[in-house]
Parts: structure tokens; C-alpha cells; sequence
């Protein structure tokens, strides 16, 4: 299929010049002939020039053909797109021909819209939204019925009929904010596209030029029922330049004409361009240095923005002015061409109002000084990205230029990870929907793994995001915004027919596509399906209230119904959710679960308060393990971090740092402990012996602050270990003798030195956990495990190195060798999506692949726990153990689905969990099941002798 690909701008290039001037050196002896031949020349030219048009103007030698172009380029730059037509087409332009109609039938439809009818106000409120049974008719790459019962009998007889036995169909999933095809995973240094960071302002260039349709993650990305995303450049730059709406079908496997860029465009004529800019961190971090280079602070980005687009207004002026004068004295009188230049093109179509800006800034101070510049320079911006903070300030947003203010594009809860991603908030959506503002949720891909950007949506719909405003905030409210609504984002007569049908409710835990459609092509011919009960008891929560942050401590108090409890001290409780139990502390232990008339009245005498729940749950606490909280509070800023030691081994211990915004929110989401080590060579990498503590205490010395020293010895294998010991095959050696030395080591001086902590590793004293991705450092770690073993067994002993690998994204593949090693699996993250080389088998999930690392593991009898890649992971151990039981065909019950982010931790460590045996004073009360979404904490029990309450604002 070919495309012009230069149809719309730059309008033209820069043209060569038609009739080169040559100036040849004549010799002499042919001097008079030329002239003569000159001479007879002109009398034709002068002939010829009774008849033909000029070519050349009056007043200069330009061409009359460019000049000519050139005022159509005037057409063109005048003219202000609209977004492009849906209903009124025949068919989809990106529609391959001879694919075949099809109906999907009994399905359970989002439309995206209101029933008719309902006023905007109501509208806005969700009422008039509901999920409606009928059938979905496509042909020609459209949708071209919705109705009920869709009678086969009148449809042309090559339409594929698919039946969706009732399951849930929505349009397909756009992802505002992606790299994809420009950030390929995995990373590879000669793959890397996402900033052109020779210069800090550059509108010129295009992520179109640098996406690769080879890239494995559009793939996955789809297979999360993503079709449809906004492929921008980076935000290393403060104009970072062209952006382009792709879908996520290439090539012939996915029923498309051609590998190529041009065949991904979701609007092949391309009516609308877009354009990715960033304030903040990022160019000043690339950019300045002190006294050579800016920007250097938000001051000189500010400055930067304002001069780039000054230029483009001169550029805009410069061709207005020239338009309006060869309009008006004909291009024959004009004496030069249009000025044009691909350096200015894009940003002075950005003033000319053809350029949809999305715009990254995450704090008030920069997003005030950019809607400044909006007012300023006079263009629109569609949304602010990162917007973490426009949650505090819904009136600076209102005051941008352009007749609606920017939406926000989002993550529900991944932030602290920079001082600007420090302040957030996880009910910005809520808070800004409340506002008349819009909440969209994106990926940031490969930030996060755009496969699940509908569980940030759904995460949002758990922290108070109406129903189907977070249900539009991945659908039709990107599609509004890239200024496709009437294409994209709903499922009506005249959309694009990209369409997904879902196992499960997609705001639930866990909801996985069963098929995918693109433009009405299905792209799975033998999809993976989970197997999951047809119907969900997804109970959808309504009204979700703010939990203030400040929980009220106590020590007495009553609670009711509860439905479940999963603490084995309790007798009563089990599974059945019909039960309406009470529980009764005392003194910050729960002292009775189940009907508890005795004690209710003692606690009632005594003036505890209740809470009251609708469908309780108690839980163990949960154990953040692996992160980096109690040894840092803001991953990018140094000044509160650890730091990281290569070259010395240490122990979290030393390092404690408490009371931080993070333990904070863990303690709120009911991560009472945590084991952390210290780094090897940044996050995700360990070296030195993990601590274990209560992350409600306020410093070390606090009873019960420190609940084991040492928990376990952590070493970096893979890529990582090559910065500090030149190779992994070195970094592996090393580790083997290290521990060969410990076993015949007799004693050790410093009962805290590396060699004492290896000692009671070959001991059994200790575990040893490596952090490893790849089965090649697994494998290699394994047989390191056995030269050892073999020697403590030759030295007489009985016991053998209790090892634990974290990370672990390809360990599925020694599944078997694992389990029967012993070996335990602490997976972070949770789901690889091959981000590194090291992770690059990772199993992603259906329909792709049968399961991922945790069932593979889970069925070849290995313990597995859920480790914390980054930190603001807090908040979803419990989503993210619900996942696991939703998709795991029902290997694991809740309990043991709960046991991945408490329960196992212990055992994998060989520690004591203090939490399930003796007085219950740890433990998590929540309203609703702590697997699934909008499930909220009550109070926490946290071990340190007060049951501290959140109370909803
Ligand atoms: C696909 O290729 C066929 C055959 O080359 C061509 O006729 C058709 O126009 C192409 N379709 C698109 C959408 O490019
Ligand atoms: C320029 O040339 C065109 C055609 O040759 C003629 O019609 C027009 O009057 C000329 N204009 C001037 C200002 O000489
Ligand atoms: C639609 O599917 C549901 C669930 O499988 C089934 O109960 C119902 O009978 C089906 N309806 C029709 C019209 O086939
Ligand atoms: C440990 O002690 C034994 C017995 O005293 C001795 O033979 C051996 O050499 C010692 N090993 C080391 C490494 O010091
Ligand atoms: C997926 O794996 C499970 C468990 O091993 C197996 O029972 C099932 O048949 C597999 N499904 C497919 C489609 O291969």
C-alpha cells in the first residue's frame, strides 16, 4: 500500500531551483554561433510566449509553477482541520480489501454514550450509561449495526459470525501517552528512539521516523486491548516534536497490507497532527550546565518555550504576510517565494491551531507558566501528561487558551519516584472529574506496561472515579481528545470497528481480552482464554470517599460486618461471604471474632468505637519485600536515599530512614512490615543483609520499629553485577567463592562483616537471596547453590543454603530444577513485560501465553512471593495477588492468593511470621475483598500497640 507520506506538511520541501543558471565557460570559436542561435531563440521564446503562460514572474526570475505552489500552500495553511467524519463513510480507509464482514453475537455492550435523551448534566452524573445485551454487525472496517438480535438472514453470506455468549464488548483501549515502536522493548541501546536530544527544542522531528513495527511490545500491548495509541517522543526535550496516532495491527499476520509506519497511522489522512513538549526536571537534568547551556532551571525553560515560539510566530507572520500580499497583487508580481522551513513548520502549524499539543508537566509552578504561555502565544493544549499535580489547581487548567481546558493524562498511583512526582494523589481522578475536569489514564509505555493501562483506569474507578467516567477515560475521552471521537472510543454505527470482548467485568481485577478486533479484522485466530467462572460477582462499588491520610489511633474497638477473615489464630470466620461477623479489640489485639456477646458488651461498656462494614474482610498485614522504603523517600533524589555501594557490603539496618511519605502510604494500604536491603547499583539491585521493620514506626528505637536485624544476604546477579566486578561470569564466581570460603571458614572477628553474615548463609542460619532475571544467572546461581551444598555436605553437615531468587522474570523456564532445588521465587515484578534483555522470555499473559512466571511456578510446587520493583507498588499488593487468583484457573484460594504478599515472604525466608501465630495485634481490616478493586483499608493493626482507624473525608 502506498501513502503519500509527504501529502500534508511540510506542505512542500524546500523546492530546487527549476531553471539552474549555468555559467559555462564558452570558448571563443563557438561564441558567434551561440549568440546567433540565441538570437533566433528569443524570436521563438518571443512567439511561444504569445501563447504559453509565463514561467517566470514579471518582476524576477522565480518560477511561476512554484510560485503557483506556493499559493497553494497558502490554501493549506490557512485551512483549520476538523475532526475527521465517522458516521457518512462507506467504509474505514485503513480497511484491507477482502476482509470479511463479520457479527459478533449475544454480547453485554458499552456503548461509550448515554441513552438519548440524557441531558449533559445527567450525563456527566453516569446516569443513562449501562451495559446493554445486543449484536455487533462490522464490514468494511466499520461498525455498522449495534442491535439486538441481528437476523443473519439479511447479511451477505460470507459474514463470520462470532459469539460472545454474553461476555462484556467495549471499544477498543487507547493509550494517550505511549513510546511504543520508538522505546522497543527490550531495551537496546541501538534501538533507542524516544529523544532526539542533540538540541533541547526540537518540533522537527518525528517519532514517526524512528517506529519500528518490529517492535514484540505493540504486540503485547494489543493483547491488553489496547488498539489504538499516541506514539510521543520523550520528555528529555522541552519541544520534543511530531507524534503520531498508530493501531496495533502489522503487517500480514495481523491482516494488514505492509510492515510499515505509514500502514499503523489511525488516520491514514491524517486530518490532525500532534505534538509531545515537557516542562519541568527533565531538560533542565539534560540540559544545563552552569554558565553554558539551558536551560538550566524552570526559568530558563520557560525561556526556551517562549523564544522557540517567537520564532514560530515570525515564521507564521513571515508566510501570512506573503499570502496575503501574492493574493492580492498576483503571484507574477511577487519577487520571492513563500518562506518556508522544515525548522519552524511545525511549531508555526501548532500557532496555526493544526497541531494537537499534549504537553508534560507535572507540578503547579509548570503548568501555570505553560498555560501562560498558551495565553501568550495563543494555541491550545489537548492534555497535560504526568499532570500529577493538576488535581490542586483545576482553575489554573480552566485558564489555558482555547475554548476547553487541557484534560489530564494520568497513572492512578505510580509516583514519589522525582521530587516532581512527589506530590500526588491516587483520587486525582475523582477529584478532578469533580471539577468538570478530564481524567485519562496512560501508560508512559514502557514506564508502565501499556498492556494494563485499563488497570489504571480501573484503580482509578477503585479511588472514586465514576464507573463510566473511568471506563471513558481510556476510551472515549483520548479518542476526544486526539480529536478522533467520532471514530474511536465507542461502539456505534460508524466507528472504526476496534473491538474488544473481555472474560470478566474490564474494571474488575484481572479482566483479559478474549479476542481483539482492528478495524473489524479479528487478530487472534487461537487466543490463549482464561479459565474464569462466566460470571464475576464483581459487585460494582459506588460512592468511593476519600480516605483521609491521617488514620485516628485507638486501642479498643468494635467492628462490624465482616464476611471473611483469613487469620488462622481466629477460629471463626471461613469463606462464607452470607456470614456477618463482629470483631472486638482490646487493647490493640483482636480478642474475639464471630457473634462475641460477651466481650461486644465489655468493649461497648467501655466506649469503643464501631465501624461498621458492609462485606468486611480481616487479613494478615501485608510485606513489602524487596523495595526500597525505610532506606528512601524519593527514588531520584540522592539527598534522601541510601545510596547504592558496589563495592561494600552493608546492612539495611544502618541505614534505617523512617516516617517518610512512603511508609506512610504502605501502613494506609496495609503493609504493616517490610524487608529491605540496601542497593547494589540503583533500584531493583540488593547487596548487603535486609531489615526487617514495621512501617508505622517513627524511628528505630521504637518498640517493636525492628522486628529482625539481618532477614537475609542479598547479592545482584545479570547486567547490573557488571558495574562493580567487570562480568557476570566474574560476579558469579565470586559469589561461589565467597561461599566456598565461608565453609571453611572456622570464625570471623566482625560478627557484622560480609564473611561473618556468608558463615551463617552456609550455616542454614540465613538465606541468601540473589536478584537475578535471566534463566542463564538462574541456572548459573543454581549450580553455585550445588558446588556449595556438595561442600557443607563434605564438611560433615546436614543443612544447605536456603537461596531465594528475586526478580525472577524468567524463571518459569527452571521451574522444575527450582522446585526441586527448594529454591523460592520472589517475583519483581510481578509481570515481566520483557523490559530488559535479561527479562526478554518473560511470559506476558493470555491471550498471548498460556499464564505467566507466577502460575508456571506455583504449578511446578515453587513458593512464590510478590516483590516490589518500585515502590508506589505499596498500594497494589492486594489488586496484584487478586490477579493471580482471578487468572490462575483457581490453583489458589483467596487465602493463599493473600499468602504471595505476607505469608510466603516468611517461609521463603525461613523466618518466623509473627503475624499468624500468638496474639493478634497485626492485621488489616478492609470494606470489600482486598483482591479486587475499590476495596478499601478501615484500619490496621500494626504490631506496635494502637489499631490505628482511616476514616473516609
Ligand atoms: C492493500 O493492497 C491492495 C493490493 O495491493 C490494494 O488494492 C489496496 O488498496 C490496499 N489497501 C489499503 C488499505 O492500502
Ligand atoms: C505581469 O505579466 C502578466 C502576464 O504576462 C500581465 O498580465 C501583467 O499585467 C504583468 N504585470 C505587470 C505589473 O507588469
Ligand atoms: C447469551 O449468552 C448467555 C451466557 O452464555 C446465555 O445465558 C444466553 O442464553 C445467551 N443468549 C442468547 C440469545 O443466545
Ligand atoms: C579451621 O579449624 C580447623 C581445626 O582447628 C583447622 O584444621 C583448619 O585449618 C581451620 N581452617 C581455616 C580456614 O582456618
Ligand atoms: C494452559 O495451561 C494449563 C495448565 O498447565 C493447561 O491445563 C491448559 O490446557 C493450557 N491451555 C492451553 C490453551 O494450552
Amino acid at each position: 500500500m502506498e501513502r503519500e507520506k509527504s501529502e500534508l506538511p511540510p506542505y512542500s520541501t524546500v523546492a530546487p531551483v527549476e531553471w539552474p543558471r549555468r555559467h559555462l565557460a564558452m570558448r571563443r570559436s563557438r561564441g558567434l554561433r551561440v549568440v546567433t542561435l540565441a538570437f533566433l531563440a528569443f524570436i521563438v521564446y518571443a512567439q511561444w510566449r504569445q501563447i504559453q503562460p509565463a514561467t517566470k514572474s514579471n518582476t524576477s526570475q522565480l518560477s511561476i509553477q512554484k510560485l503557483q505552489d506556493d499559493l497553494g500552500v497558502c490554501a493549506k495553511l490557512k485551512s483549520k482541520p476538523k475532526d475527521p467524519i465517522g458516521a457518512g463513510r462507506h467504509r474505514n480507509a485503513r480497511y484491507i480489501n477482502g476482509h470479511k464482514p463479520t457479527l459478533i453475537k449475544n454480547a453485554t455492550i458499552w456503548v461509550g454514550e448515554p441513552a438519548k435523551g440524557t441531558s449533559d448534566v445527567e450525563s456527566r452524573a453516569g446516569v443513562g450509561y449501562s451495559w446493554v445485551n445486543g449484536d455487533v454487525f462490522i464490514e468494511y472496517g466499520l461498525i455498522k449495526k449495534v442491535e439486538v438480535d441481528i437476523d443473519i438472514s439479511t447479511l451477505s453470506s460470507d459474514t463470520l459470525v462470532w459469539n460472545a455468549k454474553g461476555r462484556r464488548l467495549t471499544s477498543g483501549i487507547i493509550d494517550m501517552h505511549s513510546h511504543s515502536g520508538v522505546d522497543s522493548l527490550p531495551e537496546l541501546v541501538g534501538n533507542e528512539d524516544t529523544n532526539e536530544l542533540s538540541d533541547n527544542i526540537t518540533p522537527y522531528v518525528r517519532s514517526i521516523d524512528g517506529l519500528s513495527p518490529n517492535d514484540h511490545q505493540i504486540e503485547v500491548i494489543k493483547s491488553g486491548g489496547v488498539t489504538t495509541s499516541l506514539v510521543l517522543p520523550g520528555s528529555g526535550n522541552n519541544i520534543g516534536g511530531e507524534a503520531y496516532v498508530i493501531k496495533h495491527a502489522i503487517g500480514k499476520p495481523d491482516g494488514r497490507n505492509e510492515t510499515s509506519a505509514a500502514d499503523m497511522l489511525a488516520d491514514p489522512d491524517r486530518n490532525w497532527r500532534y505534538i509531545k513538549m515537557a516542562c519541568g526536571e527533565n531538560a533542565k537534568r539534560v540540559y544545563g550546565r552552569a554558565g553554558e547551556a539551558g536551560p538550566f532551571s524552570r526559568l530558563g525553560e520557560s525561556w526556551e518555550f517562549r523564544h522557540a515560539f517567537e520564532q514560530a510566530a515570525k515564521y507564521v507572520r513571515s508566510q501570512n504576510d506573503w499570502c496575503t500580499n501574492a493574493e492580492a497583487v498576483g503571484i507574477e508580481n511577487v519577487d520571492s517565494y513563500l518562506p518556508q522551513e522544515i525548522e519552524w513548520e511545525t511549531l508555526g502549524a501548532v500557532l496555526r491551531g493544526q497541531v494537537h499539543v499534549n504537553t508534560h508537566c507535572y507540578t503547579i509552578p509548570d503548568l501555570e507558566a505553560f498555560v501562560d504561555h498558551t495565553n501568550e502565544f495563543k494555541f491550545s493544549i489537548r492534555a497535560f501528561h504526568h499532570a500529577h499535580q493538576t488535581y490542586l489547581v483545576p482553575e489554573i487548567l480552566k485558564r489555558a487558551w482555547g475554548d476547553s481546558p487541557p484534560a489530564s493524562a494520568l497513572f492512578a498511583d505510580n509516583m514519589w519516584y522525582k521530587a516532581e512526582a512527589y506530590i500526588g494523589s491516587e483520587y486525582a481522578g475523582k477529584i478532578l472529574y469533580e471539577n468538570g475536569l478530564t481524567p485519562i489514564y496512560v501508560s508512559d509505555n514502557p514506564v508502565l506496561n501499556a498492556q494494563h493501562v485499563l488497570f489504571e483506569a480501573a484503580k482509578a474507578f477503585g479511588y472514586g472515579l465514576p464507573y463510566h467516567a473511568a471506563l471513558a477515560s481510556v476510551t472515549t475521552a483520548p479518542a476526544e481528545r486526539l480529536g478522533l471521537g467520532k471514530r474511536l472510543g465507542k461502539i456505534k454505527p460508524g466507528f472504526d470497528a476496534d473491538i474488544v470482548v473481555w472474560d470478566s467485568d474490564p474494571l474488575s481485577v484481572g479482566a483479559t481480552p478474549v479476542q481483539v478486533w482492528i478495524d473489524g479484522t479479528a487478530q487472534y485466530e487461537n487466543p490463549i482464554e482464561l479459565v474464569k467462572p462466566f460470571e464475576t460477582d464483581f459487585d460494582v462499588p459506588k460512592d468511593i470517599q476519600i480516605t483521609k491520610d491521617e488514620p485516628q489511633p485507638t486501642s479498643d474497638l468494635i467492628i462490624t460486618g465482616i464476611s471473611k477473615s483469613f487469620i488462622s489464630q481466629l477460629s471463626a470466620g471461613g469463606n462464607d461471604r452470607t456470614q456477618s461477623l463482629t470483631a472486638v479489640v482490646s487493647n490493640g489485639k483482636i480478642t474475639c471474632l464471630g457473634s462475641c456477646t460477651n466481650e461486644l458488651q465489655t468493649a461497648q461498656n467501655d466506649g469503643a468505637a464501631t465501624i461498621s462494614l458492609e462485606n468486611g474482610y480481616i487479613t494478615k498485614p501485608f510485606t513489602a519485600f524487596g523495595s526500597l522504603i525505610g532506606l528512601n523517600a524519593i527514588d531520584a533524589e540522592d539527598v534522601t536515599d541510601n545510596g547504592g555501594s558496589p563495592e561494600v557490603f552493608s546492612r539495611g539496618v544502618d541505614g534505617l530512614a523512617l516516617d517518610t511519605k512512603k511508609l506512610r502510604f504502605a501502613h494506609k494500604y496495609g503493609v504493616t512490615r517490610a524487608i529491605s536491603s540496601p542497593t547494589y547499583s540503583g533500584a531493583a539491585t540488593h547487596q548487603g543483609t535486609s531489615v526487617g521493620f514495621r512501617t508505622g514506626a517513627k524511628h528505630a528505637l521504637a518498640k517493636g520499629a525492628v522486628f529482625i536485624d539481618d532477614a537475609a544476604v542479598h547479592y545482584t546477579l545479570g547486567v547490573s553485577a557488571k558495574s562493580g566486578s567487570t562480568s557476570i561470569s566474574n560476579a558469579v564466581g565470586s559469589l561461589r567463592r565467597k561461599l566456598l570460603e565461608a565453609v571453611a571458614a572456622n570464625s570471623t572477628a566482625d560478627a557484622f562483616s560480609e564473611s561473618a553474615f556468608l558463615k551463617k548463609v552456609v550455616e542454614g542460619a540465613l538465606p541468601l537471596a540473589v536478584t537475578a532475571h535471566s534463566a542463564d544467572a538462574i541456572a548459573a546461581v543454581l549450580k553455585v547453590k550445588a558446588a556449595v551444598d556438595d561442600a557443607i555436605a563434605s564438611a560433615g553437615r546436614d543443612n544447605a543454603v536456603r537461596l531465594v531468587i528475586i526478580g525472577g522474570a524468567e524463571s518459569f523456564i527452571l521451574a522444575d530444577e527450582l522446585a526441586a532445588a527448594g529454591v523460592g521465587v520472589v517475583l519483581s515484578p510481578l509481570f515481566s513485560y520483557r523490559t530488559s534483555w535479561e527479562q526478554r522470555r518473560a511470559l506476558t499473559g493470555a491471550p498471548l501465553t498460556n499464564g505467566t512466571a507466577v502460575d508456571h511456578l506455583i504449578e511446578a510446587g515453587v513458593t512464590v512471593a510478590i516483590g516490589l520493583e518500585e515502590d508506589w507498588i505499596v498500594r497494589d499488593l492486594g489488586v496484584l495477588a487478586g490477579i493471580v487468583y482471578k487468572n490462575g484457573g483457581g490453583k489458589l484460594d483467596e487465602g493463599q492468593a493473600l499468602d504471595l504478599a505476607g505469608a510466603n515472604v516468611y517461609k521463603l525466608l525461613g523466618l518466623e511470621d509473627s503475624a499468624t501465630a500468638g496474639d493478634v495485634d497485626e492485621f488489616v481490616v478492609f470494606e470489600g475483598s482486598p483482591l479486587e478493586i475499590g476495596s478499601r483499608v478501615r484500619a490496621v493493626g500494626d504490631g506496635l500497640g494502637e489499631v490505628k482507624v482511616f476514616e473516609y473525608e
